[in-house]
């Protein structure tokens, strides 16, 4: 105000040969302060569209980069933005926007809406760069041909989007292949993760993993064959063999390309339990897999694949074996030097071969506590496979174990391996034994049904085994 005023007296005076009369004055101060307006309009609106402009274009390339880059997370964080194309002008990309983008907080936040009302231009420049646009081809390729999947939904829009999130979900819950290009640390680190919500949100067919750690094939492949046909999507497969064997099953078996990345394993060190856990990391990236037994090369199945899988899910127990025995076999392979983390008290002892649920696997792929003492003070005579899970588990699962396992084994006649069979020892009467042959308790009730595999069994076992398998095990 007080300047407009100094202005108009600055102004009168100096005209003085229009100083005709005060409606003349008034005429033209209006007149100025028209052009004043027009000019300031004009100004504000150039550099409107200038800033509009570069914050659409600087907006698109960001989606240009992050949709085919980010893929899954680009998309969860800005859903309502399908057709980016559209709105998007075709100037020229400035070169220097390109090789810095800044945070993408900054990139969405630019466009303010008071801005946007006021600009009146946008509409014709917008439909003639949709009409023919100068977009890469690479763009225009990949956003229509990502959803492939079929849906049935009649806004076109909405459908982009689901299918884009299915994508997400079906990709992150397909099952992954047993041979991978991760390295142990990732392998791991991959595997522990667990979802915080333990319902899934789809269904579920819950799987058994079958982990056979061996030097190299599964020795009785043509018996397992016969256990698992017709249970397909009820199982999963996974061989750990020694890395120098280079042989491939058939691809008609069920240990066809069923290899996962191995490492050498020596018997008794400590290489045996990553084995094992690299068993477990891998079958734990199948979500569907709720039971995980541990089997060799020699390991024979007792029942069939009904009866096993359901002795399995049902049970909310761990089998693994664990007790305190005392002597030189037992307590004697403690050391004092596995103190704090590891007390004589908690030192356990028990077979190798586990059948364990989900959370247990996920505490034996994720250890990064107890497993270190035994890789530092637990070698022969202390024997890792002996020792390691049955101490964990009386650590930390202690309530829900059962402290047996499910796989029988003779240690009757003593040393360091227990018995073999061969082919004179399979009989009706000998598999009948091992089938019934004890009592034991099973979600709180007695049952003779204690075992459902069995070791150790050799090759020239094979063909009697076979024969009374669909007799006497019920395979069918
Ligand atoms: C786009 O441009 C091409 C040639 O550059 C022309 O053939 C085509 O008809 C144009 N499309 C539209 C919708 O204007
Ligand atoms: C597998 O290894 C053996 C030796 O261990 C070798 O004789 C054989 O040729 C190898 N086979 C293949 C297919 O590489
Ligand atoms: C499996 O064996 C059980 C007995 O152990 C039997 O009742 C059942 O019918 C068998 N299942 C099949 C599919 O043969
Ligand atoms: C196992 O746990 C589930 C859920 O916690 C429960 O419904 C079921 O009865 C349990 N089964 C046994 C045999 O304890
Ligand atoms: C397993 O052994 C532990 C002691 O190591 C004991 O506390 C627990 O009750 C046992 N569990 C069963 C089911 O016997």
């Amino acid at each position: 105000m007080k300047n407009s005023n100094k202005e108009q007296d600055r102004l009168i005076p100096s005209s003085s040969n229009l100083k005709l009369s005060s409606s003349h004055q008034h005429y033209l101060l209006n007149f100025f302060t028209h052009i004043l307006v027009f000019g300031s309009g004009i100004l504000i609106g150039i550099t409107l569209t200038f800033y509009l402009n570069n914050t659409f274009s600087f907006n698109f390339q960001f989606q240009q980069f992050s949709l085919p880059s980010l893929g899954l997370k680009s998309q969860q964080q800005s859903p309502p933005q399908p057709p980016p194309l559209s709105q998007s002008p075709p100037p020229p990309p400035p070169p220097a926007l390109l090789q810095s983008p800044p945070p993408p907080a900054l990139l969405q936040s630019p466009p303010p809406p008071p801005l946007l009302e006021s600009p009146p231009p946008p509409p014709p420049t917008i439909s003639i760069t949709n009409n023919n646009v100068s977009i890469p081809n690479s763009q225009i390729e990949t956003i229509p041909s990502m959803p492939n999947n079929n849906n049935n939904n009649n806004n076109v829009d909405k459908r982009d989007i689901t299918k884009f999130s299915r994508i997400g979900l079906s990709d992150f819950l397909k099952t992954p292949m047993a041979m991978h290009d991760m390295s142990e640390e990732e392998l791991l680190w991959r595997a522990s993760m667990v979802p915080k919500i333990h319902e899934p949100p789809f269904n579920q067919t819950p799987k058994v993993a079958f982990m056979f750690l061996t030097k190299g094939p599964v020795l009785l492949a043509p018996l397992w064959e016969l256990f698992f046909k017709g249970n397909e999507g009820l199982y999963s497969i996974y061989i750990h063999p020694q890395p120098f064997y280079n042989g491939t099953a058939p691809p008609t078996s069920v240990f066809h390309n069923r290899r996962i990345p191995s490492k050498a394993v020596q018997w008794g060190e400590n290489t045996m339990i990553e084995a094992e856990r690299r068993l477990l990391a891998n079958a734990l990236l199948d979500f569907s897999n709720q039971r995980f037994v541990l089997l060799s090369e020699s390991c024979i199945p007792l029942f069939n694949f009904s009866t096993v899988y359901t002795y399995l899910m049902n049970s909310n127990k761990t089998f693994v074996e664990s007790y305190d025995q005392l002597g030189y076999v037992g307590r004697g392979r403690y050391s004092l030097r596995m103190r704090p983390q590891i007390r004589l008290s908690q030192w356990r002892k028990g077979s190798q071969w586990f059948q364990i649920d989900r959370e247990l696997a996920l505490e034996f792929v994720s250890d990064r506590y107890y497993f270190p003492v035994f890789q530092r003070h637990c070698h022969p005579d202390c024997y890792s496979d002996e020792h390691y899970l049955p101490t964990l588990i009386n650590i930390k699962f202690l309530r829900k174990n059962s402290n047996r396992t499910l796989t029988w084994v003779d240690w009757s006649r003593g040393g360091p391996h227990p018995s073999k069979y061969i082919r004179p020892h399979v009989t009706i009467g000998f598999l009948e034994y091992l089938r019934h042959g004890s009592l034991c308790e099973y979600n709180g009730k007695i049952t003779n049904v204690c075992h459902l595999f069995a070791r150790k069994f050799t090759t020239n076992a094979l063909d009697r085994l076979l024969r009374y398998a669909p007799k006497i095990m019920q395979f069918n």
